[in-house]
């Protein structure tokens, strides 16, 4: 685990203090997160888990700065994210997060290697350099061989390694992923579960969500959220027993 220079406790990568999602439907509120206390060190690899609507995705759009707490502190890499404006909200994502959807999001006409640069434009890097980032993150996912098709040619194994490589290209911070394998058969979903592991014990940290039981129990860390509550939070005892 990394420690902070001159500290000798892990470092906090996020900090959730009193965190709420409130949404307003007409005369009724929804509370999609209620009271959030959580902290996240660097290089855990952590789920969370609960049933439909339980705030699941709302942990992760707020996680992921693309969505402010309605009331609450969050503290990312030390910086109070509740109080930033939208356009500093955007530019710390650029620069720490990395987001894995279900449904892959990829550009459906662009190759898989102009799919994993396109992060870096945002960023003002030239072309070769972004081609030459973007070879080497696709050989991280073992992908060298599939630079030049575009999805509808990749199995969606493939396209999720696609969108996997194109999260790491920034070097974030943190890995969001939301269902990563909702769309995936047992053996792909296996194949990006190993990759995740890779991912982590290369020192990333990691953030799933996931309905499947096989997924958290891959996990360090379970959190469970019910009615926008975290009602469990455990370790798992696996990565230190096993492998
Ligand atoms: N934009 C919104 N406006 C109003 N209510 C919302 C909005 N987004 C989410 N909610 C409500 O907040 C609650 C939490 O939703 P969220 O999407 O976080 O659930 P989830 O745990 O991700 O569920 P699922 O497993 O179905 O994806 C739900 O009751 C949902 O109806
Ligand atoms: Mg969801």
């Amino acid at each position: 685990m990394k420690m902070t220079e001159h500290q000798n406790k892990p470092m906090e990568l996020i900090t959730l203090q009193h965190v709420c999602k409130y949404y307003t439907m007409g005369d009724q509120t929804v509370k999609a997160l209620d009271h959030i206390d959580l902290s996240i060190s660097a290089n855990e690899y952590i789920a969370f888990i609960g049933t439909s609507g339980s705030g699941k995705s709302t942990m992760m759009n707020i996680l992921g700065c693309l969505d402010k707490p309605s009331d609450g502190t969050y503290l990312l890499n030390g910086t109070d994210v509740s109080s930033l404006t939208a356009n500093e909200l955007a530019r710390i994502r650029n620069r720490e997060i990395g987001f894995i959807f279900q449904s892959f999001n990829l550009l459906p006409r662009a190759t898989a290697l102009h799919n994993v640069m396109l992060p870096l434009v945002y960023k003002g890097i030239k072309f070769s350099e972004r081609k030459r980032l973007a070879i080497k993150v696709m050989e991280k996912v073992n992908l060298s061989d599939r630079m030049d098709h575009i999805p509808s040619q990749l199995s969606g194994g493939q396209r999720q390694r696609v969108a996997i490589a194109r999260a790491l290209i920034t070097n974030p911070s943190i890995l969001l992923a939301d269902e990563p394998t909702g769309n995936l058969d047992t053996q792909t979903t296996k194949d990006i579960m190993a990759l995740f592991d890779q991912l982590h014990n290369e020192g990333q940290t990691i953030i799933v969500v996931t309905h499947e039981k096989d997924i958290a129990n891959h996990c360090q860390r379970v959190v469970t959220l019910s009615d926008g509550k975290v009602v469990k939070d455990i370790m798992n005892k696996r990565e230190t027993s096993s492998v």
